[in-house]
């Protein structure tokens, strides 16, 4: 027996130093080489890339499960699987989770849930974003409904933070089962190329049920994600890029939704018009070009974060700066599909159409849309209650709101695209642009059906006539202009000094929805 009280008040620092450094060395030197030799980083690390240097502080990372079946006992780890705390990116706060796959593979037990809800009420509490690291095994087995309740207190959290501060996941790892439910309801989930992977049911169980065979890699890999099922927003090539592009991202976003998005840097000039765009849009109407083209070429430095890039080619979203102003972008995109209107599309613009409007972002739309794409596909996988998403988006959204037509606005998708009808601010044309209920071909064959059916052997000259007719009505922007519709027609050149211009004018901008406990968007 040490009697010495001197050694008696050491014992507790020891203690505590122990305990840290298991906290510190989690699975231990082993299991951190093998997520190495995976070609992934440790929750640790990862945090270190993520945030500022040195900002990082833990919380909880003495915690321990209190699991005493299957032998658990025995086998406790300071932290319990999963690093918590905060810190600042850019010297603003944000508060991270982040699952580490070397303790009980980054496993939800109930206690590594508690932490997880703690710094997600943090967050909130104090309006600052949250991030979420996921490389994790899914819910603890040993602890069975304990730690699926866990996850459903995450899931209760991530709803009642929705549109309060920004949520994002970075999927590092496996992410499978239920526990996929937390990231999807985040705004933006970033996957990890060649490491990652996510799905509610895995491949042996779809062999058993359905009898399709799978690779794990073709159902929930980031490719999977980012072009087919549009889960993911963002591919990245490995962690420490993953890590990077979260920083990007959170450049252009507010931390919470009180809050306007932070100002850029960049010295490009406000006023700088752009005589190449005079000539990017073709006359003929059926020529594609490449929307990100007239995107890079107006907004500061030519800096676009696109979302989803390879999810709905049809249509592009994302972020970029007017005048060190951060705005959310949605584009038809004329060189894919002809930028017609899908499912899909409708889709990925409306949910971004509504995190912008969550966190006072304004939003500038470039418009080029020859209709919502016919067809049973669309029709039967219903079109009619997916389009009717962006719609809705844009008409209750209350961030200020700018329209550039830039060639076609055709039908029911003029009307969609943010148009004044659904309080759009401004509305600009380009001289060239086009606006009618639909395109000249398809109007005259419904306008003149009977005489083209009588006409025999001079249908086709009668039908270039009504064509030419009709376009020569409707291929312009001044019936629209005349009623109002339209602001301003504008050169092509001009398009960066009017956004600039328009942004500047309607930063005081503060509309209302009527009240109400929320709306029934058409899900
Ligand atoms: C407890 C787990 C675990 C889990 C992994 N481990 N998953 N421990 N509960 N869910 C442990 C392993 O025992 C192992 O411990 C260590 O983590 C690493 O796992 P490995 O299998 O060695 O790694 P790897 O070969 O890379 O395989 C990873 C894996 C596999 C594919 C994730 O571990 C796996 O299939 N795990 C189970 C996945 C699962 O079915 N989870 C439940 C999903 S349902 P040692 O000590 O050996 O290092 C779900 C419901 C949520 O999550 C519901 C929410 C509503």
């Amino acid at each position: 027996m040490n009697d010495d009280p001197k050694a008696a008040d050491d014992s507790p620092r020891r203690e505590l130093a122990a305990r840290l450094a298991a906290a510190e060395e989690g699975g231990g030197s082993d299991r951190i080489e093998r997520q190495h030799a995976a070609g992934k980083l440790t929750a640790r690390e990862r945090i270190d890339l993520l945030l500022d240097p040195g900002s990082f502080v833990e919380i909880d990372a003495l915690v321990t499960h209190r699991c005493r079946d299957f032998g658990m006992e025995a086998k406790t780890v300071p932290g319990d699987g999963v690093v918590c705390g905060y810190g600042t990116l850019d010297n603003r706060m944000a508060y991270v989770f982040a699952q580490d796959f070397t303790v009980f593979g980054g496993s939800l037990s109930e206690t590594n849930a508690r932490k997880i809800c703690k710094v997600m009420d943090l967050a909130v509490e104090n309006g600052a974003p949250l991030i979420g690291l996921n490389d994790s095994g899914g819910a603890r087995i040993q602890e069975g409904v304990a730690s699926l309740g866990g996850y459903a207190d995450i899931f209760l959290r991530n709803t009642l933070a929705s549109g309060v501060v920004p949520q994002i996941s970075a999927i590092m790892g496996p992410c499978a089962g239920g526990a996929v439910y937390s990231p999807a309801i985040t705004d933006f989930v970033f996957m990890v190329e060649g490491t990652s992977y996510m799905f509610v049911t895995g491949p042996d169980v779809i062999r058993t049920v359905t009898h399709e065979d799978v690779s794990m890699e073709e159902l929930g890999g980031a490719a999977t994600h980012s072009a087919r099922s549009g889960v993911s927003h963002f591919t990245v090539a490995n962690d420490a890029a993953c890590l990077l592009a979260i920083r990007e991202l959170l450049s252009y976003l507010p931390s919470n939704n009180l809050e306007d998005p932070p100002r850029g840097v960049s010295s490009d000039p406000p006023d700088r018009s752009d005589e190449s765009l005079d000539t990017l849009v073709p006359k003929d109407p059926n020529k594609p070009y490449d929307i990100k083209r007239l995107i890079e070429t107006v907004v500061d430095d030519g800096g676009f974060m696109e979302v989803q890039a390879d999810y709905a080619r049809n249509i592009v979203v994302g972020f970029a700066r007017f005048a060190n102003q951060s705005v959310g972008i949605v584009a038809n995109q004329p060189a894919f599909l002809a930028g017609v209107l899908d499912i899909d599309a409708s889709l990925k613009a409306a949910r971004f159409v509504r995190f912008c409007d969550a966190f006072n972002i304004p939003l500038v739309t470039f418009e080029d849309v020859p209709g919502f794409l016919p067809g049973t596909k669309q029709e039967f996988g219903g079109i009619i209650k997916h389009g009717a998403k962006l719609l809705y988006a844009f008409a209750e959204a209350t961030v200020p709101k700018i329209t550039v037509i830039t060639r076609k606005a055709y039908g029911g998708a003029y009307c969609v695209m943010s148009s004044k009808h659904l309080r759009t601010d401004v509305n600009l044309a380009y001289p060239n642009a086009e606006i009618a209920v639909m395109g000249p071909e398809g109007a005259v064959n419904v306008l003149y059906r009977r005489e083209l059916q009588d006409a025999g052997d001079d249908a086709p000259r009668l039908r270039s006539e009504k064509v030419a007719e009709y376009r020569e009505k409707f291929s312009n922007p001044f019936i629209a202009a005349e009623r109002g519709f339209i602001d301003a027609v504008i050169a092509p050149s001009e398009t960066r000094p009017q956004i600039v211009r328009a942004l500047r004018q309607l930063a005081g901008k503060r509309q209302r929805v009527p009240p109400k406990k929320h709306g029934n968007i058409p899900l």
